[in-house]
């Protein structure tokens, strides 16, 4: 991770500029960098998507956009005025080479009348469908001269999903390697640019009390879950052909668990951090020791905030019959001398009781229970909770004596809680993964073996599916926390999810 400094000069593409995540996410976060002092001066952008639009109208539609999104508010009209001159929108078709060569002259004119110098950074923010024919024609038309020379640099960011199976992310990451080197290829996760998931980092090797205790021999179990109020919103005709498995699962699970269960790395570089996390992807297993060891579910009709909320069939862009799952509960090994035989149970669903990302580490009864049984009864098991979002923070759960003169006891909470204690609302994490790419830092992005080995763990899951062999698609109320069968399948192991308070 680096620090937080001012990247060189340069100028970025964002390909699919009409689309959500570029008004949502990445202009808000372009934005808010520049408030913080950290674009470079002068830095340039053009939007290229297939809309017709003016560089006046983009300017205005993102204006709109960082209203709403951007982290740092009121609009401060100085800043804006700088930051709308340095926006520029081209529209063009993803396959036509000639669309390219015409972006390709203006980015050379709008480089030079900021000052941009030959620097790029090209995002690919466009249904996956396109990636190869982006990839293909500004590898071989855009990047020429940047690209290969030590002075100046050329990267490419690519958004998930990565491929939508281990043989497609193979067929994908060979295709970008015509055309990049891998450190030229940044594979964006968001979740890596949560402040509160780079924080597992330095919890884990910035402290020396944990360590020794971050294993087999005190561990009981792990459960992560990402869980979401909010349904599939009006992505239904992707949510239909990804699910939750390869929306959250492959990636954004795979990655907090990696975290988690990883070596130290023997230093903060991107190459040793990562390679770190591919052991742990390498090492993992689903334990189908009990049916195919997952449990799917799909929302129902229900309340979320009161309010009445359709089932995930009746949205739009969903098939009537559509068996595609909205909730996933795993239960996986990490077959090493650290892990073997620790369950990490894994959860994510949409339209759940609360929105909520949190890593629970469930420790070791004692050996001896030397008080009574009334007490005993109410032991439970010490638990170190990373809360992701939305209350950041970690507390650890232990056990202490009731006041008073019997031995009553009860579970108590220490806690840290990043609002109060930093008095400052985190970055959002694609200011930090921007920054991170112009600035050259890869250690936030995925590495191709990296999304490999989540595809190979994933991929066999899948195809038990659609073989038949896995398990029944269950329904689960909107507001709820899943289907039963998840309870069942955690209880059959004599434990229960913890249930946030
Ligand atoms: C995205 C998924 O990657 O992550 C979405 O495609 C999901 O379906 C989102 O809602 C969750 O991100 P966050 O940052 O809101 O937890």
């Amino acid at each position: 991770m680096s620090q937080l400094k001012r990247p060189e000069p340069c100028i970025m593409v964002i390909f699919g500029a009409s689309g959500d995540l570029t008004q949502r996410k990445l202009i808000p976060a372009l934005y808010s960098l520049m408030c913080d002092g950290l674009l470079p001066d002068e830095f340039a952008m053009i939007g290229y998507a297939r809309k017709p639009k003016t560089n006046e109208s983009f300017r205005q539609e993102m204006r709109a956009a960082c209203e709403e999104f951007a982290r740092v508010k009121p609009i401060d009209e100085a800043t804006w005025a700088k930051f709308a001159r340095s926006l520029h929108y081209q529209q063009g078709e993803y396959d036509n080479p000639d669309d390219y060569r015409i972006l390709c002259q203006r980015l050379d004119a709008i480089a030079q009348a900021h000052g941009s110098g030959p620097n790029r950074l090209f995002y690919l923010s466009t249904p996956p469908e396109v990636y190869p024919t982006i990839i293909e024609h500004v590898g071989s038309i855009m990047c020429t001269g940047a690209a290969g020379s030590d002075r100046h640099w050329a990267r490419i960011i690519i958004e998930k999903p990565f491929g939508h199976d281990l043989q497609s992310a193979r067929a994908l990451n060979e295709h970008v390697h015509r055309y990049f080197r891998e450190d030229q290829v940044y594979r964006i996760d968001h979740y890596l640019g949560k402040e509160t998931v780079q924080n597992i980092f330095v919890f884990r090797f910035a402290n020396g009390i944990f360590e020794p205790i971050w294993n087999r021999r005190y561990v009981d179990n792990v459960q992560i879950t990402v869980a979401e109020s909010i349904g599939i919103g009006n992505r239904g005709s992707y949510y239909e052909k990804a699910g939750v498995i390869r929306d959250i699962m492959q990636n954004h699970m795979l990655q907090l668990l990696a975290l988690t269960a990883m070596e130290p790395p023997a230093e903060f570089s991107a190459d040793a951090v990562r390679n770190e996390k591919v052991k742990v992807l390498k090492a993992l297993r689903v334990d189908t020791s009990r049916g195919d060891g997952t449990v799917r579910g799909q929302y129902g009709p229900g309340k979320i905030d009161g309010k009445v909320v359709p089932g995930y069939t009746q949205e739009e862009g969903v098939a009537p019959d559509s068996t595609t799952e909205t909730y996933l509960a795993m239960k996986l090994f990490v077959d090493n001398w650290r892990w073997a035989g620790v369950p990490f149970y894994v959860r994510s669903g949409k339209r759940m009781a609360s929105r909520l990302t949190e890593i629970v580490i469930q420790f070791k009864m004692p050996p001896l229970l030397l008080f009574k049984e009334v007490t005993a009864r109410a032991i439970e098991p010490n638990m170190l909770i990373m809360n992701i979002q939305p209350h950041e923070g970690i507390s650890l759960h232990f056990t202490a004596k009731s006041p008073g003169s019997t031995d009553r006891v009860q579970t108590v909470v220490m806690d840290f809680n990043y609002e109060t204690t930093f008095k400052t609302p985190a970055p959002e994490a694609y200011e930090r993964l921007l920054l991170d790419a112009m600035l050259g830092d890869s250690t936030l992005f995925t590495r191709n073996d990296e999304v490999e080995a989540a595809w190979k763990l994933i991929t066999p899951v899948i195809e038990r599916w659609e073989a038949g062999k896995g398990s029944f698609i269950e329904l689960y109320r909107s507001g709820s926390w899943g289907p039963k069968e998840a309870d069942d399948f955690i209880a059959a192991d004599g434990r229960k999810w913890h249930v946030p308070a």
